[in-house]
């Protein structure tokens, strides 16, 4: 099916963005949401993307008019009988998400897709809210969504082989990557990433190293950004649920450091609230280094070194779960990882450079240290033992020539 119309349900901080990405490619949208003001915002936000495009010299005035004037923003679900797909932004609340999919399938033809943008919550369980389950499907835009390029493409229990390359190609369509994701918490980018933040914020807790010094290594090693600036970026509130969920599906490995929940009580959520774990103006106690002290006075541990390994490792790892569980291919892992989190390369192709070997032993020697968080993948062990080491050897996850 080509899509010739869209529509955006939820003008915030992602759907205003989506629907700005949905108009550059050409195509009409409507942005529904409740709040007029949300709407004004997104229409704005809208603008000045296009205003830094002519800026840069990439637009004229006129193309700004005509791109803008695809984008029709409403209090109401008028035109949505016409559309093609629904990419649903409200907030990540699974009764706010099941009502508005049961208000689309009663407005949208039979036909449209219904897709949701959510960051973790289960597609197939907002399927269920609708009678045409096999046309909704997760289609995860990255913030600012129109920068990030990587869309995960995110089938249901019964979503049909149609709607998956629709999906797939209408992302093409906006210019954007698009990996598809077997469903689990997380889905697949911020899974990998989990642990990456996680496992900084024991190091930091623990005193093993300071907030800089551990974002500096992540970026020396190839980052594009250290945890603790991510984490900051993506808010500690959001990070601190989807942290949550994951620990309830995945258990130990995933135990959440004892900071984040401190740094959420205390509204350290990072940039938007001008403090998280760096302060963006005034700082106000209780301070990072307050906290800090609460937690090693709880917990008693405290470690002295800090190698980055202690956070790359624990993503290669849950990469190599990932995969083992079919949650996407080995490319499609490395891809995402690039495109959605700016890696230079993905976590398999830098296990693979490391040598699958040496990432065994250094897992081994952490979950000594530190327990089940670093416990290795079964595949890793078993392309350990098979002696397909990574590129000294010509095989590990990938093959080399
Ligand atoms: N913010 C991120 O970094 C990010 C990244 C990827 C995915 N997401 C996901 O995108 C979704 C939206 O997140 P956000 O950060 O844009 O949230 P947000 O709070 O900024 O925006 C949500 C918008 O939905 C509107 N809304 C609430 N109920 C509504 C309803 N019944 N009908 C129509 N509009 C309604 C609100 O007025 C608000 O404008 C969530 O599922 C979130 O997990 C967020």
């Amino acid at each position: 099916m080509f899509i010739f119309k869209a529509a955006v349900v939820g003008a915030g901080a992602m759907g205003g963005s989506i629907a700005q990405v949905i108009s550059y490619s050409g195509l009409p949208v409507i942005v529904k949401d409740v709040d007029q003001h949300q709407l004004d915002l997104a229409m704005q936000k809208a603008r000045s993307i296009y205003e830094d495009r002519v800026k840069k010299g990439k637009m004229n005035a006129s193309q700004v008019e005509d791109r803008m004037a695809l984008i029709t923003p409403q209090l109401d679900y008028a035109g949505f009988d016409d559309v093609d797909i629904v990419i649903e932004a409200v907030p990540e609340k699974m009764v706010i998400k099941q009502a508005v999919f049961r208000e689309l399938d009663g407005i949208c033809h039979p036909g449209a897709i219904l897709a949701s943008n959510t960051s973790a919550l289960s597609i197939s369980e907002m399927a269920a809210a609708t009678k045409r389950p096999n046309k909704v499907i997760g289609m995860h835009f990255f913030n600012p969504a129109h920068v990030m390029k990587l869309v995960e493409v995110i089938p249901g229990q019964q979503t049909d082989a149609e709607t998956i390359e629709d999906v797939g190609s209408f992302a093409r369509d906006l210019r954007k990557i698009a990996v598809v994701v077997k469903e689990c918490p997380g889905f697949l980018v911020n899974r990998l990433l989990a642990p990456y933040l996680n496992e900084a914020a024991y190091a930091l807790q623990e005193g093993a190293a300071t907030t800089s010094q551990i974002d500096g290594a992540a970026t020396q090693a190839g980052m594009p950004m250290g945890p603790f600036m991510l984490s900051d970026m993506l808010g500690l509130d959001i990070c601190y649920h989807a942290g949550a969920t994951m620990y309830q599906a995945y258990g130990e490995r995933m135990r959440p450091a004892e900071l984040m929940q401190r740094m959420y009580d205390a509204g350290r959520l990072g940039q938007k609230a001008g403090r998280g774990f760096y302060t963006y103006g005034d700082d106000a106690p209780p301070t990072l280094d307050d906290l800090i002290v609460q937690v090693q006075r709880e917990t008693d541990k405290l470690t002295k070194d800090f190698n980055v390994d202690r956070i790359l490792l624990p993503m290669m790892n849950e990469a190599a779960l990932a995969l083992d569980e079919g949650i996407a291919g080995i490319a499609d892992i490395n891809t995402a990882m690039m495109a959605g989190a700016g890696m230079p390369v993905g976590p398999l192709a830098m296990a693979d450079e490391l040598g699958l070997d040496e990432v065994l032993q250094r897992l081994e020697a952490y979950e000594q240290q530190f327990g089940p968080r670093f416990t290795p993948a079964p595949l890793l062990r078993q392309k350990v033992a098979a002696g397909e080491l990574g590129k000294k050897t010509g095989r590990g996850f990938m093959e080399y020539a």
